[in-house]
């Protein structure tokens, strides 16, 4: 296996792809008037093939998009072009970050007749002007469309693959047939948003998106269902729906096994059920900022409230007088009529300052008195979102094409510095109010890259800036590698579609600064971007002889006091496989600590993983006004019983101010000395959503573990008006821990004996509905 990483590694150094400079095919452009279709697409694949061909435009495949001709053998060849070595891999492999490819719809109207089959690192992407319709042929053959995750990854695995602007229609089938649009066995770095799914009205066997087996996503988003039997049936281990709008589907949403789900911002309309939670398929439900009209049952909740299987959280949930039951449990209804932002209701167990034991208060269905803060909601009170930007608007002039650039040569192939070429490129896109392009590469970064106010940065399937060179390595000195404004400044940074890694051990880097505020909720914007350490080949963090010399950063993300920011699916992942090879490697990186959130003025975090990281997820210190639609997260492997470099080790000479010291443990306990989940002291006005915290396993060799095998999950210490809502937890003692001042005692608060009550692939799982205590 290491043989075959040194061969990838060496023609990584040694064959440097040419960029493939032919335009797209004159044909097929004129069909498209969005600036991407039609703007220089030089992409390349600095990693493993040179001669690799990033975008595919479908109509230079043969796709006609006519609505009558048969258009599959067309799709199928776009998807499949290129130097495939990459596709001969075997069933061992992990993943790869090797085949970058985006397939291209103009607008029409494609007829597929059997499944296609998608592969890892595809972007599919409709034109978002006249989104095109993927319609399934009246014979069609075979109960999936498309299938999503790539055949040769389990659904855990299933990472970095994007579909967007289009619309998936079932309608000519018929309604008696088994059909599934979109096979979704996908887990994080995955996309689905702004699309449609179409299917007759009435058929039951139709679903929009299944998720059946293991999988862990985050989101899915701006979304339509309209017809069919079900929105999503799935057995993921959460999701976060966010404005998704369900017309005349029978059920929504259809969890088989699922630990938890946020659903904001959803409208229901013709529905019989909105999620169907009854036969403890679902855990936890927070239903936020949602809508139904003409619907039978919103939420159908467990029979029978045993342990906390089925726990409901219900905010600003606002149905009229057609919806029968708000939340139903077999035959007796819970709740009708709606729930006004200003209280909440509850079913689960809470802890508030009326329970100062241990033990929870199980309520059944009751309201309680709840806030927002003004700075995250709009004049009604909902929490502001935003749709992921598309620049359609924007004319092919007001595009630049960092790769296109006489005057600023760069070269994104994973070697050259580019940091000063597309630092002058970014300050004058900047002035112009231009959308720098970065066609699919690996910009190395060997300085700070500074990312002035008006700023729209638009990546391609996963286009990487990396950190690398000396001036990152001190630990001492923390320097950014990607600053987003100054601090004070205000204005518009916006990223879609980025990959942030380091190519080099950077134990000085903050992979990416927040200092600028956005005007409004949204204008600096994070969308589908996502960090990375180690994982892939270009990664010295994969070749590591120790964990303690795999301090790949100290931390992913610095979002200052003066920042204001948003977030829509991102997943900050400390690599625990190679995508690139087989196996691990010899050691795990072990970077500090994932998001650092010192902000004040709107902080919207949705869709959110952090994993792996050695002293913390997610630390929130001395903020205000955090909003967190869901955030996942994962321990750190090598951490708990059976290993001995114990948290804050391997940083303990570097901490931060505000960075956990673990003087609460005892100096041996590496139950207690493990990554922190998330950690929320000394903040005001934090409204928390759907915390899912996963350990797994302990010890440098992961033996699998029951129980307590992690001491403390979640911190929350010296706060005011700080409401969490649904916290799940694997394997956690202590669910949430309160900390006195000083830090050397804490007290545990909910613990996982008090909030279990099923299991979840072979785990036990503690879900709390809601902490309250310092709510005030
Ligand atoms: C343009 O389309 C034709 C016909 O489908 C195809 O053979 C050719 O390779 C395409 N050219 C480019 C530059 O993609
Ligand atoms: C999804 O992934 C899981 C876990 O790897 C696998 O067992 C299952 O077969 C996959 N399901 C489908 C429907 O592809
Ligand atoms: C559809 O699936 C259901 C449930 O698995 C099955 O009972 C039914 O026979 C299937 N219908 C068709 C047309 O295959
Ligand atoms: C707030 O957002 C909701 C949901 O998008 C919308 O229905 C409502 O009109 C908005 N209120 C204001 C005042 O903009
Ligand atoms: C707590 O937060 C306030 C307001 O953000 C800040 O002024 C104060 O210094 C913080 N206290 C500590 C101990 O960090
Ligand atoms: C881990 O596994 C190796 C190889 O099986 C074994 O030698 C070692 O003792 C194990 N370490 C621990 C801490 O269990």
């Amino acid at each position: 296996m290491r043989t075959l990483l040194i061969i990838l590694g060496l023609a990584a150094t040694t064959i440097f792809a040419r960029p493939n400079e032919s335009p797209a095919n004159a044909s097929a452009a004129a069909a498209s008037t969005y600036w991407y279709a039609n703007v220089l697409h030089n992409g390349i694949n600095p990693g493993l093939s040179k001669n690799w061909v990033v975008f595919r435009n479908v109509r230079d495949h043969g796709a006609r998009g006519d609505g009558v001709t048969d258009d599959t053998i067309a799709i199928r060849t776009a998807l499949a072009i290129g130097d495939n070595s990459i596709a001969a891999r075997g069933s061992g492999w992990w993943g790869t970050t090797g085949q970058p490819a985006v397939v291209y719809f103009p607008p029409g109207t494609y007829v597929v007749s059997s499944t296609i089959q998608n592969l890892i690192g595809t972007v599919w992407m409709g034109d978002p002007t006249d989104r095109p319709r993927l319609k399934a042929s009246k014979d069609f053959s075979g109960t999936t469309m498309i299938a999503g995750a790539d055949k040769y990854l389990n659904g855990p695995v299933g990472f970095y693959t994007e579909m967007k602007n289009l619309v998936f229609d079932s309608t000519a089938v018929s309604a008696s047939a088994n059909l599934t649009l979109v096979d979704w066995n996908v887990s994080q770095g995955c996309q689905l948003s702004n699309s449609g799914l179409e299917m007759p009205k009435g058929a039951k066997g139709h679903v929009g998106i299944r998720a059946v087996g293991k999988n862990s996503p985050l989101l899915l988003n701006d979304l339509e269902v309209r017809g069919g039997g079900a929105g999503y049936v799935g057995e993921s281990m959460q999701y976060h729906f966010k404005n998704v709008y369900f017309k005349g589907v029978e059920t929504g949403i259809k969890p088989a096994n699922v630990v938890q789900m946020t659903v904001q911002g959803c409208r229901f309309e013709d529905v019989t059920t909105g999620v169907d939670m009854s036969g403890g398929t679902l855990r936890l439900l927070n239903m936020i900022d949602s809508t139904a009209s003409n619907t039978e049952t919103l939420v159908k909740a467990d029979e029978k409230q045993s342990g906390t299987v089925g726990s409901i959280v219900l905010e600003n949930v606002l149905v009229d007088s057609t919806v029968s039951s708000t939340v139903k449990a077999g035959d007796s209804s819970l709740l009708t009529g709606s729930i006004a932002t200003g209280t909440t209701w509850i079913r689960g167990n809470i802890y508030t300052g009326r329970s100062p034991s241990s033990k929870p208060e199980k309520l059944t269905g009751q309201k309680i008195s709840t806030s927002r803060p003004s700075a995250l909601v709009n004049g009604t009170g909902f929490y502001h979102t935003v749709k992921p930007p598309a620049y359609a608007d924007f004319s092919l002039e007001q595009i630049v094409n960092v790769r296109d650039v006489a005057a600023h040569p760069v070269k994104g192939d994973g070697e050259t510095d580019d940091t000063a070429s597309l630092q002058a490129i970014l300050n004058d896109a900047a002035k112009a109010g231009k959308v720098a392009y970065f066609p699919h590469g690996t910009y190395i970064l060997k300085d700070t890259l500074h990312i002035p106010p008006n700023s729209r940065l638009w990546g391609e399937s996963f286009t990487e800036l990396s950190g690398a060179g000396p001036l990152f390595q001190d630990p001492r000195k923390s320097k950014p590698v990607i600053q987003v404004g100054r601090p004070g400044d205000t204005g518009v940074a916006q990223f879609t579609d980025f990959v942030f890694t380091a190519r080099d051990i950077l134990p000085g880097a903050v992979l990416v600064e927040v200092n600028m505020a956005g005007a409004k909720p949204g204008d600096v914007g994070f969308f589908n971007t996502h960090i990375r350490l180690g994982g892939a080949l270009d990664n010295k963090a994969n070749e590591c002889p120790t964990v303690e010399e795999c301090r790949a950063v100290h931390i992913a993300a610095h979002l200052t006091s003066s920042s204001s920011s948003y977030w829509e699916n991102s997943w900050a992942w400390t690599a625990d496989h190679d995508l690139d090879g087989w196996d691990g490697f010899a050691a795990y990186p072990s970077p500090a600590g994932g998001f650092l959130i010192e902000a004040q003025k709107g902080t919207w975090m949705l869709g959110w993983g952090v994993e792996h990281f050695a002293l913390y997820q997610v630390n929130i210190v001395n903020a205000a006004n955090v909003f967190v639609g869901i955030q996942q997260g994962e321990a750190s492997l090598y951490q708990g019983v059976g290993n001995s470099l114990l948290a804050p080790r391997p940083w303990e000479s570097e901490l931060l101010a505000g960075e956990p010291s673990f003087a609460w443990c005892a100096a041996n306990d590496a139950s207690c000395r493990m990554s922190i989940y998330q950690s929320v002291v000394n903040s005001t006005n934090i409204n928390l959503y759907s915390g899912g915290y996963w350990t797994f396993a302990e010890g440098s060799n992961q033996t699998a573990c029951n129980g307590d095998c992690q001491t403390n999950a979640v911190f929350y210490v010296r706060n005011s008006k700080l409401f969490s809502y649904g916290i799940a937890a694997i394997n956690n003692a202590n669910v949430v821990v309160e900390r006195a001042p000083g830090g050397s005692e804490y007290v545990p608060v909910a613990k996982r004996a008090d909030n279990q009550g099923f299991r979840k692939d072979g785990s036990d799982v503690a879900v709390v509905a809601a902490y309250l205590r310092q709510s005030g």
